[in-house]
């Protein structure tokens, strides 16, 4: 048999299996199967939250790593694209990845509102997105996907177990400060809806527009203030810089300060002792007895000479949401259904603990209560378990 022959008497064989993309002439489940799956990384890599976009690139590449080099013999292709944590070019940058170069899934992003950008093209053009970090909380409630899947929190989540904490402490009046964008916001908001709840009052709401890392008016209207104490969101370089601030301003000792985790995850060796004995509540904290985070913690160690944060927790749970999506299918991302019903499904055995999706794909988690202690964020309880906040009800699923 020539070759010729013998490739038409392939496909004839092929196509009586059902194997053929319809006009393609090449057999799909042949194809799909080998060649490389082509991931965009759309993370900030630059400005003051590229660190947490190298934490989760990392994180993701760790699971790889550890399955040989291939998720469920698929070899990956990665595209990297830098977002700069800039709302404006969200779009874009996705439509890019998306229409240019042809990438099968979005791991992205860590801005709430560039985010919004990538969820309307994922939206448009059903390419699979897994946001690794950003808590915009309307991904996973009002503009629900069977293709969007996040690996991290919704915004108010982590903020609304601090909000009961803050009142049982005896605290009666409270400052928020947090960067004005939607992370911000929904993060004061979750705050606010246990902490008032629970009788507790915030006397002024202050705003400082991303990502200005100018604090000194805020400082000096917190200190003429004088609340019982004052709830945080900042997060990267500006959570940062925001501790050094308030320290340097006499504060730290006087007004106790409490926050999300993200006020200090990933920046404690930076900061000297300027966050020393800072409670906030999160997903993940330093010691946390789940069986899986030994190994990856030592495991992370050792590939990147880093220490693992939140972040890197969140890129490992993007790459095993994924694996397990692929295993389902065997590599094969056009059974998309099957392979969506599986991550919907999946128990993601974490290094946080292990945690399923809600009806919108957002982790219901566990939150835990963390100290700093020297350069350690010490889990000191869980707060909550189980956590579906915002409830997942907002979310109606199209089909
Ligand atoms: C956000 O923009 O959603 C975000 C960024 C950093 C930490 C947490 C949330």
């Amino acid at each position: 048999m020539n070759t010729s022959n013998g490739r038409r008497q392939f496909i004839k064989a092929a196509g009586a299996a059902g194997l053929l993309s319809a006009g393609a002439g090449l057999p799909t489940l042949a194809l799909a199967q080998t060649a490389k799956l082509k991931v965009g990384l759309m993370l900030p890599f630059t400005g003051t939250y590229a660190s947490l976009g190298v934490a989760i690139a990392n994180g993701f590449k760790l699971v790889v790593q550890e399955q040989g080099g291939k998720l469920a013999g698929r070899e990956l292709e990665y595209i990297t694209m830098d977002d700069e944590s800039e709302p404006s070019k969200g779009a874009d940058r996705a439509n890019q990845l998306v229409n240019r170069d042809k990438v099968d899934l979005i791991v992205g992003t860590v801005h709430s509102g560039v985010q919004m950008g990538i969820v309307k093209i994922a939206r448009e053009s059903g390419v699979l997105n897994i946001i690794p970090n950003a808590g915009v909380e309307a991904a996973t409630t009002q503009l629900c996907a069977p293709n969007i899947f996040r690996t991290s929190f919704a915004n108010g989540q982590p903020a609304f177990p601090m909000g009961k904490h803050v009142a049982d402490k005896g605290h009666k009046n409270v400052v928020t400060v947090a960067w004005k964008y939607g992370a911000g916001e929904e993060s004061v908001a979750g705050f606010k809806d246990s902490y008032l709840k629970a009788g507790g009052k915030v006397s002024k709401e202050l705003w400082v527009p991303f990502p200005n890392v100018e604090f000194q008016s805020i400082l000096t209207e917190i200190a003429s203030l004088k609340p019982d104490a004052v709830f945080v969101f900042f997060a990267g370089a500006g959570a940062a810089k925001f501790l050094k601030d308030y320290q340097a301003a006499g504060l730290k000792g006087k007004i106790p300060l409490y926050g999300t985790g993200f006020l200090t995850d990933g920046i404690l060796e930076s900061v000297g002792n300027a966050a020393e004995g800072i409670e906030t509540t999160l997903h993940y904290g330093d010691g946390l007895n789940a069986p899986r985070n030994k190994a990856f913690q030592l495991a992370y160690a050792k590939t990147f000479k880093l220490q693992p944060d939140v972040y890197a927790v969140q890129g490992y749970d993007a790459g095993l949401l994924l694996l397990a999506g692929l295993k389902a299918v065997n590599g094969d991302m056009n059974r998309k259904k099957e392979m969506y019903a599986a991550m919907e499904r999946a128990e993601i055995d974490s290094p946080r603990g292990k945690w399923k999706m809600s009806k919108g794909h957002n982790p219901v988690q566990d939150m835990f209560l963390r100290k700093v202690v020297g350069t350690e964020n010490r889990v000191t309880g869980t707060v909550i378990k189980a956590l579906d906040y915002p409830p997942a009800a907002a979310c109606k699923m199209p089909v």
